[in-house]
């Protein structure tokens, strides 16, 4: 299987087809992925379940794709990350067509596309609700941030995949800090999560892609090479990899 792998979107999907379509036409794919705040928004009450400034809300290109207006022209599989209409995406937590050739993995857990293994925990990590369960949709508004985080059973339910080929994360996991270089942000004093890095060194899977950071870095850890993509709307360069699995 030939996979193309992109970090962050930001709602950007014809421009993000339009570089899908690019590599397609040099050598054809068969899947890609996506690491996260993808921003599929149907609408403009889907949009206000994204937590962020109110200047970094912008409806994006998705809504063309579900009404059937615009097709993507691979499979994509794709996680969710902090930046999100969770409160559509809570509404597939175990993963859903969200429209045609585009699929959501789910909050965590793993799926079989051609005989490769993937596995994907979405969100980000925060300490104080580690420990609560998920908002429960429809929520309110003032719920969407808690809804950003991933949680003990999300790390359980992506433990419990076993093995993978390929995770998906939206945060990086700590384990990338042994690849800082001098193009790191100074202010980066520690990056990423232990849990992620539990769930890479217990599921062993040959790539793992992570977005969130928009920053591009690699780090081979075993026989794990992870791969973390930038920002595909201000850095299209460093989003994108490919692979054969
Ligand atoms: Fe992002």
């Amino acid at each position: 299987m030939r996979i193309a792998a992109y970090g962050d979107i930001h709602g950007h999907w014809l421009d993000f087809r339009e570089s899908v379509l690019g590599l397609h036409a040099r050598q054809p794919l068969n899947l890609v992925l996506q690491c996260g705040d993808a921003q599929p928004f149907r609408d403009d009450a889907d949009l206000e379940y994204m937590h962020c400034p109110s200047k970094y809300r912008e409806p994006g290109d998705f809504w063309a794709f579900h009404e059937g207006i615009e097709e993507f022209p691979v499979p994509l599989l794709f996680i969710g990350g902090n930046h999100e209409t969770w409160g559509f995406l809570d509404q597939h937590r175990d993963g859903g067509q969200l429209a045609d050739n585009i699929r959501f993995l789910g909050r965590a857990g793993c799926m079989t596309m051609n005989d490769v293994r993937i596995a994907g925990v979405s969100g980000v990590f925060s300490p104080k609700h580690f420990d609560q369960p998920h908002p429960r949709p429809p929520y309110a508004t003032s719920q969407r941030k808690q809804a950003t985080y991933y949680n003990q059973d999300d790390i359980d339910r992506s433990l419990a995949c076993g093995r993978a080929d390929i995770l998906l994360l939206h945060n990086w996991p700590d384990l990338m800090n042994a690849a800082r270089d001098a193009s790191w942000p100074s202010h980066w004093t520690r990056v990423g999560c232990e849990y992620l890095s539990l769930v890479v060194e217990s599921l062993r899977p040959r790539w793992v892609f992570c977005g969130h950071m928009h920053h591009r870095a690699q780090f081979r850890v075993g026989s794990t090479e992870i791969i973390c993509l930038s920002d595909f709307h201000r850095d299209p360069m460093n989003a994108v990899t490919v692979i054969e699995a």
